[in-house]
Order: C-alpha cells, then structure tokens, then sequence
C-alpha cells in the first residue's frame, strides 16, 4: 500500500507507487464520465472551496463539476469578483474561506509555493490547481492517465514538451511525473525558455534545439502555451516563435506515426500549434479535459473520505 496523500501540492515529492494508485483509482472516475447518470452521492454534505486568485476556465470549472458529480457542494472564489481587489492577503482570505467549514481546498495562485503555504497553516486538506511557474500536479496526473491509456504505459517513452518550459508549471509537472517513470524527456524552445538549468530537474532529460530533431521517434509531443505577454519585443518576435517552433502537420510527421499530442490549454491556435494539428487525429486535447474530470473527482473524494463508490447508495436517483 503506497503512503496516503493528506494534500496534493506537487508531483515531485510523491513517488511512483503513490503516483500509479493515484492514476488506477481514477479508472473508475472515468467510467462515470461514460454512464447517462454521471452523478454521485458519495461525498453528499461536503462542501469544496476553490479559491482562484488567478484566471482559469477549465480547471475552475473542471473542479467545480468533480464536486458537483460527488454530491458535494462548492463555494467559489474567483480573484477578478473578491474582496483580493480590496487588498486582503493571501492569508485573510483562505483564512475567511476556512471558517466557512469546506472540507477541502482547491487552490490557484500566481505565487509559487502558496498552497504549501496555506496546507501549513489550514486543517483541511489542500490541493494545488496551478501556483505560480512552479507546479500544477493535477495537470500532470490528467497527462499521465491521458498517456497511459493510449501508449499502455509511461515506461520508457520518448516525450517531447515543447514552447516555454521555463515559465511553465504544467511542464515542471510532467516532467517531474514522467521522469520518475523513466520516460525520456526532450525539451524544446527558444533558448530563453529552455536554459541549461532545466536540466537539473530530471535525469533522461535533454534540451533540442531544432524542433524538427527534438520530434524525431517522440511517442508524445506536449505542446505548451504560449504566454503571448512574454513574447513581444524584439527578442523573440512573435512571427519568428511560429516559423521555428509552431507544431504543424508535416513537422508532426517526424515523430513516431501513432505519437499523440497534448495540450493543457487553453489553446493559442495558428501560434504554438497548427489548426489541423489541434483538431487532427493525433490531438489528445478533448480526452485530456475529460481525464481531468475523473482525476479530481477521484482526488475530491480521497482527500475529503467519500462513501465506497461501489456501494448501491452511491449514486443519486435524480436532485
Ligand atoms: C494551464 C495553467 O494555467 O497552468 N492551463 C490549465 O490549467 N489547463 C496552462 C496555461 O495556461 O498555459
């Protein structure tokens, strides 16, 4: 039996027995996002706070259903409409949301290390949806279920993430959970984004420059997004970035002839990745978000001790 989890902070201090429980126990998540009644009762008069200090479309909403699918209740706060405007700190307001009585929290925020921060100081358990360039672990374990379906396995792989690694939490965390799995991982970018540093962060992990050598025989290609704020001026002009790095169809084609594409979104299309290419058969993006579905739910409901799913009362009739 693999140590349990009380939070999920990062990928990088979990190790690969807690890594594949995780991603086994969401089979069975993913098979309710099959059925025609998708709801649970299982975690029935829990309520889920998710605390968004940054901007999110599919995560936030993503978590939201996860609870809703398990019979919880969420309370949600969202940076652009809360009082963060008025000044209140990090603290005050996780503080605040606490004394509402969740039974778990989801957090996103732009400073790298605050869900650790808040997991320290709360006692309820904590989830990481993104913080700042560092990690964003339930991305990496939606990749992952997303990989292991289609390639059988993560052993071994060739995997090449591609754009701003640097800058990237969803890059950190897939390397990290990749790596442990004794993928092998090629970085490829514009230099500025894919420095020598990074390859510290993994062993099997080397910085391509060319795309089109950084693609030959991958069996996963991660595309990541462009941050568009970070590409202008004259460093890295944007029509450059495309001409050397864009994914596109015949570049796809020095990868392996069954290699998948990934892509966290949200998509900048006819920038990081070509059109028929996001939409093309290789394209994982759609069963990714619903992958996303069946690990947070199966998150929600270990963290905050759901009812056995299996269990005939688990599932609601109609509410
Ligand atoms: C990512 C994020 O916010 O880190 N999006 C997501 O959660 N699906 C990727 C990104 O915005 O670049």
């Amino acid at each position: 039996m693999p140590e349990r989890i009380r939070h999920l902070l990062d990928i990088e201090s979990l190790n690969t027995e807690q890594i594949t429980a995780l991603l086994d126990q969401s089979k069975p998540f993913q098979e309710i996002q099959r059925m025609p009644l998708k709801k649970l009762a299982t975690l029935r008069g829990k309520s889920v706070a998710i605390a968004f200090f940054e901007p999110s479309t599919r995560t936030r909403i993503s978590f939201a259903t996860a609870a809703a699918r398990l019979g919880a209740d969420s309370m949600q706060l969202q940076a652009e409409t809360s009082s963060l405007k008025k000044g209140e700190s990090l603290l005050d307001t996780v503080y605040t949301l606490e004394a509402m009585k969740p039974d778990c929290i989801v957090i996103r925020h732009s400073a790298s290390g605050a869900p650790h921060f808040v997991a320290e100081r709360l006692p309820v358990p904590v989830i990481n949806a993104g913080d700042g360039t560092h990690e964003h672990p339930t991305q990496a374990l939606l990749d992952a279920l997303t990989i292991r379906d289609r390639k059988g396995r993560l052993e071994g792989l060739h995997v090449t993430i591609l754009g701003d690694v640097l800058h990237s939490r969803v890059a950190r965390s897939n390397i990290h959970l990749l790596a442990k799995f004794g993928a092998h991982i090629r970085l490829c970018g514009p230099p500025m984004w894919v420095p020598r540093e990074l390859e510290c962060l993994a062993p099997n992990l080397t910085r391509v420059p060319r795309l089109e050598q950084a693609l030959e025989d991958a069996d996963v290609v991660i595309v990541l997004r462009v941050q568009l704020e970070r590409i202008h001026g004259p460093a890295l002009p944007l029509e450059e970035y495309i001409l050397q790095y864009q994914l596109t169809e015949a570049r796809l084609r020095r990868a392996r002839p069954d290699a998948i594409v990934l892509h966290p979104g949200p998509m900048n299309r006819g920038i990081e990745i070509e059109p028929a290419v996001a939409d093309g058969p290789q394209s994982c993006v759609r069963e990714q978000v619903t992958n996303g579905l069946a690990v947070r739910m199966h998150l929600l409901y270990l963290l905050i001790g759901g009812a056995p799913i299996d269990s005939p009362g688990a599932v609601h009739a109609a509410d």
